[in-house]
Formats: structure tokens, C-alpha cells, sequence
């Protein structure tokens, strides 16, 4: 949620910092700070607000030196005052502590330290760390941040700076994500690779319970109990570039537009005319005939992307399908048989719910497969097996061509699976895969001529209320529509399976709501969604429909409509959400909002 960069090297710390925060603050952006080492102290600077408002002059020449931590917050413990923004620091400002995360215990701590003389100046979780490890120093910083860690329960990353030791940063996590970036006389530690990928490609993913001590020249990583281990270096295959917005006035648009590329960067490796290839999922044919079950967990958009797999797994590979959001899934007591094969989506791979899912299914002895977009991330390394989609990097808080790669990953994992179930015959494969390889252009389409979706943004700016209603596979489209829209622009949507619209939301058609429909033309519901357009017309509600190309009929009976092109029933989710986040892009602008950076929200939710 928060966001963390540290360096320590040869250069200037400040500009470093600030690009790095700056890559960064998509995980929390209420209020920044920074600490340098310089001259034998600890200077600090920090104040509430957005990083791109931080008075970059004035702070440097306070913030001199080539050590140094920044870090942007999502407010978890205490309000949002400059106080309680990081760096948080012992009584004398020796120490310096950055921190993600909760620390669960920190009443009791805190109560531990005040009795001991400690005085506290700030309302958060992170004030304490910063104690105990001043409590524990006799000299050696890493092992007094070891000492401190032992004594914390709950989730952590953390970055260390102390005037006694100059030249090193100690770093330390626990479910919370920390990357150690290896640099050439430099190195960094962060939440996350982009905000690394400028000054190196190489980094070491930490692990829960372990602690890594930087200085320029080299870095040491150790377990909880002090041990000196080896840690694998990984090398990241997005570059820099790729994490910056080129030219888009948004990150959202931007990504939006990376449509067409991020499907076929998923797709192309894995199918031939008349194959989908999946060996990462490292399953035989008798085990994967031996599927009795799966059960999806996510959250947010992944769940939406789960509930179309759902439609896709049923129908095409013939296997039954449960979706559970993650947070309720971990909290009661599932049944998981042999045979469950649990898949967790998930854009970050480090969203705290769907993590916990996944290990309490594990637990339970299920075989866990993900799809994750982030290379490394926590769910991908306790996962048995990962289905990367390669979207490439994703900075908007609004997640968008993620969602479409994780929809083409779970095509692809539906028919590898159908076929080896026997329940696909190759031709069937070939029509499948051939739907799939026109689909990337048919985005781009859609992407290349915004002017009606402009248009209609211009006419409902100002609204505060909308329906979204769908059918079948377009129902979770419906949920995913009315999300991206109150993210990013705070108009409050409902989304909502058309039919149920009688129960309920019918009370709020008037003239002045307008109900979004996902109307593509299919054999199954278009007849009933046309009876549920005339039910709002009858009630004067405005009509917005997304609808296939070429049909006049129900255009006829729309006030305003979005063409998507055709494609297969099951593949259509894919072209109909796209005009659901331009419109809701194009209005969140309109209104005068940040698409990428919406109020109280953040990329990764790493607490719970
Ligand atoms: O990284 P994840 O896919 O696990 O994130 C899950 C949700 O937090 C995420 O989809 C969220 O709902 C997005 N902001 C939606 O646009």
C-alpha cells in the first residue's frame, strides 16, 4: 500500500529518491517523506500531499548525501498529518524506519516502551519500530533490527537508516513486498521493480523473515535468526520505458491502449493453429483429467476476471467453477477435496486477501495455481504453478489491460484444458484459437477512434449515479464497468445482472439515470436484454448501449450506444469492457480527477 525506496551508492540520494518515489506513489499517495544521511545526521523531510507537489527546490539543500530512504503513504495506522507521515525516527532522530504495512502488536509495544521512558510523537504503527530498535542497539544495526522484528507481529517492509552507521541501509520484510535492486557500487531496496528498473535490471525478491544489510559495495541477506543465506538474483525483462506514460496524458489511457499488446505478448507463445501450449502448469494428463474442481479466488477486477472464467471453465472444458472473493474465502472453513485445483488471479501477486487464500487452501493440501502479472511477486512464489499474463508493467490504480490478459490466460488455460479432457475435438480448438488470434486487432479498433465514447463522457460528466446491466458472460462486465467508473470518478454505479434489475433497482429508474447495457448480440440472452431495455425505456430511464457492429435493431431502441466488434459469445467480454473504461477514463478527466491516482485507493492492497 505504502511505497518504499531506499538507496545507498556514489550519487546524489535525492534525485534518486524522488524518481523512485514518484514511480511509486500509484501505492499510496496521501503524504511523502525522505531521510538522507549527511555530515553526521539524519535530515528529514516530509509533508502530506501528492510527491508531484513536493517543493523539490527547497528540500535540496536540506537532503544532501548518497544514502537515503523516501516513501509515499497509504494511511493505515493514524490520520493523514504530517506527523504521521514516514520517516518515523527514535526520540533523537538516530534512527530512521520506512514501513509498509501493520504491525498488529504495536499497542502492546508501544505500551512496553512508553513504560521504559520511550515518548512518542506520532499516532502510527511505525513510531514503534523505530523505538525498539534504538531499545536494542549496542552497535550493530542489523542486529538490532533483528531484534526489533522478532518482537513485531504482523506485516512488514521496512527500510533502516542510523547516523551511527552511515553507509548502510538494513531492509526487512514479513507480507509485505521488498525488492533488494543490485546496482554497480549502488544498490536500492523498494516495494516494487519499476521503481528500480532506471538504475538496474537485477534484483532479489526478500522472503518473510528475512533481512538484507546494503552498503554501496555489496549486499547480505539473513535470516530471522541472524544467519548469513543465499538469495537468488533475478532478471527483470521490462525496461525502464515501459513503466512510464510516453507521451499519454494518464497512465489509465496509456493502458488502456496497451490492450492489443499485452493480449498478444500473452498469447502468442502459448498456441499454434491447433494447440494451446501451457507446460508451466506442470500438470500431466492424468492429473489434469483428475480435476474434479476449481475453485477461483481474487479480488476487485481479478474477481471480475474470475467470475468470466467461471463461464469459460463450465462451459468449453466442462469443469464445475466456484468464485470466491479471497478475503471470505480464507475466513471460513472451505472444503477442499482432492482433485480442487485453486486459482488465484491477481494483477500484483501481492494482494494480502488473495495471498492468504491461497496458502489456507494450501494448507488444506489443494494444488495452487496462479495468474499473476508481476514477475516474482509473493503469490507466484507460493504458488505450484503460474500462468503469467505479460501485460508489462500496470501503474494505474484502475486495473485495465490486466484484466483483459488475465481473460486471455483463462481462454487459453479453458481450451489446453478442454482438450485434454476430450470434451474439445480439434476442431473446436482451431475455431477457439482462431476467435482469440483476431481479438487483439479488434481492441485496437476500439482504442484508435474514442470520439463517440468522448462524446458521451461530455453528456453524463456530471452524473452521480448510473446502472450497469448485463447478462451471462457480460454480467461480470456489468460489475467490472460500474467499478472502473466509481474508482476513478466517484460517481456512484451499481452494476447488476439485468434480470435482478426487476427485484430491486427498478425503483431507481427516472429520467435522470442512466443505465449502461452490455447488449452484444448473442444467441442466448439478447432477447431478454432487449425486454429489460424496454423495462427502462417504459420508466424513462437514458439507455447507453454497447452493442455489436452492424446491429441497427437494438441501436434503435438505445439513446445513446457504444459499437463493439463481434466476436464468439465467450470471447465478447473482452471487447465489451473496453468501452466501459474509456467512458470511465474519458469522465473521471472531465470531471477534473486523476485517473491513476483516485482518492483513498492504491495499486497493490497489501494489508488486509
Ligand atoms: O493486484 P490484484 O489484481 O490482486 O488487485 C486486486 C484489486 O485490488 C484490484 O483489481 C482493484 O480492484 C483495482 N483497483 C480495480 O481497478
Amino acid at each position: 500500500m505504502c511505497g518504499i525506496i531506499g538507496y545507498v551508492g556514489s550519487r546524489e540520494t535525492l534525485p534518486i529518491l524522488l524518481k523512485g518515489l514518484s514511480c511509486l506513489e500509484y501505492r499510496g499517495y496521501d503524504s511523502w517523506g525522505i531521510a538522507t544521511i549527511h555530515k553526521g545526521a539524519i535530515a528529514i523531510e516530509k509533508d502530506i500531499g501528492k510527491v508531484k507537489d513536493i517543493d523539490v527546490p527547497a528540500i535540496s539543500s536540506l537532503l544532501k548525501g548518497t544514502i537515503g530512504l523516501a516513501h509515499s503513504r497509504w494511511a493505515t495506522h493514524g490520520k493523514v498529518t504530517r506527523e504521521n507521515a514516514h520517516p518515523q525516527t527514535d526520540a533523537d532522530a538516530g534512527i530512521a524506519v520506512i514501513h509498509n504495512g501493520i504491525i498488529e502488536n504495536y499497542a502492546e509495544l508501544k505500551n512496553e516502551l512508553e513504560n521504559k521512558g520511550y515518548l512518542f510523537s506520532s499516532e502510527t504503527d511505525t513510531e514503534v519500530v523505530a523505538h525498539l530498535i534504538r531499545d536494542s542497539y549496542k552497535g550493530n544495526l542489523r542486529e538490532a533490527v533483528l531484534c526489533a522484528i522478532r518482537q513485531i507481529e504482523g506485516s512488514y517492509a521496512l527500510g533502516v537508516i542510523c547516523r551511527d552507521v552511515p553507509d548502510r541501509i538494513i531492509a526487512a520484510r514479513n507480507e509485505s513486498p521488498l525488492v533488494v535492486g543490485i546496482g554497480n557500487g549502488e544498490q536500492f531496496i523498494a516495494s516494487d521493480v519499476p521503481a528500480v528498473l532506471e538504475h538496474t535490471n537485477r534484483v532479489v525478491y526478500l522472503e518473510n523473515g528475512e533481512v538484507a544489510e546494503l552498503s554501496a559495495e555489496r549486499v547480505s541477506f539473513f535470516s530471522l535468526d541472524g544467519k548469513e543465506i543465499e538469495k537468488e538474483v533475478h532478471t527483470i525483462t521490462w525496461n525502464a520505458e515501459q513503466a512510464q506514460k510516453q507521451g499519454y496524458p494518464h497512465f489509465m489511457l496509456k493502458e488502456i491502449a496497451e490492450q492489443q499488446i499485452a493480449i498478444e505478448q500473452t498469447i502468442n507463445e502459448r498456441m499454434t493453429d491447433d494447440e494451446v501450449l501451457l507446460p508451466e502448469l506442470l500438470m500431466s494428463e492424468a492429473e489434469v483429467k483428475d480435476i474434479k474442481r476449481v475453485i477461483i479466488v481474487a479480488c476487485g477486477t481479478s474477481w471480475h476476471a474470475g467470475l468470466i472464467g467461471e463461464f469459460m471453465l463450465e462451459e468449453i472444458a466442462k469443469i464445475p467453477v466456484e468464485v470466491e472473493y479471497a478475503s471470505e474465502f480464507r475466513y471460513r472453513d472451505p472444503i477442499v477435496e482432492k482433485g480442487t485445483i485453486i486459482l488465484g488471479i491477481s494483477q500484483s501477486g501481492e494482494t494480502a486477501d488473495t495471498l492468504a487464500a491461497l496458502r489456507e487452501a494450501k494448507r488444506k493440501g489443494a494444488r495452487v495455481i496462479s495468474i499473476v502479472n508481476v514477475q516474482g511477486s509473493s503469490i507466484t512464489r507460493e504458488s505450484d504453478a503460474v500462468l503469467y499474463t505479460h501485460a508489462g508493467p500496470e501503474i494505474g490504480v484502475a486495473s485495465t489491460k490486466a484484466f483483459s490478459s488475465q481473460l486471455a490466460v483463462l481462454y487459453l488455460l479453458t481450451v489446453f484444458l478442454g482438450k485434454i479432457r476430450g470434451v474439445l475435438p480439434l476442431q473446436q480448438v482451431k475455431n477457439r484459437i482462431r476467435d482469440l488470434r483476431l481479438l487483439p486487432l479488434q481492441i485496437q479498433s476500439m482504442v484508435d477512434d474514442t470520439t463517440e465514447v468522448e462524446r458521451l463522457a461530455a453528456r453524463f460528466s456530471a452524473t452521480q449515479h448510473a446502472l450497469y446491466l448485463g447478462r451471462g458472460i457480460n454480467y461480470p462486465i456489468a460489475l467490472e464497468g460500474a467499478l472502473k467508473l466509481k474508482e476513478v470518478s466517484y460517481a456512484h454505479a451499481e452494476g447488476y445482472p439485468a434480470a435482478e434489475m426487476k427485484h430491486g433497482p427498478i425503483a431507481l429508474i427516472d429520467k435522470k439515470m442512466p443505465v449502461v447495457f452490455i447488449a452484444t448480440k448473442d444467441d442466448r440472452t439478447y432477447k431478454k436484454i432487449i425486454s429489460n431495455i424496454e423495462e427502462v425505456r417504459a420508466r424513462g430511464g437514458i439507455v447507453i448501449g454497447i452493442v455489436s457492429k452492424g446491429d441497427n435493431e437494438i441501436v434503435a431502441k438505445t439513446d445513446y450506444h457504444l459499437i463493439v466488434p463481434k466476436s464468439s459469445y465467450i470471447l465478447t467480454p473482452l471487447l465489451a469492457v473496453v468501452p466501459l473504461q474509456l467512458l470511465a477514463y474519458f469522465i473521471a478527466v472531465k470531471r477534473g480527477f486523476d485517473p491513476d491516482k483516485p482518492k483513498n485507493l492504491a495499486k497493490s492492497v497489501t494489508v488486509e
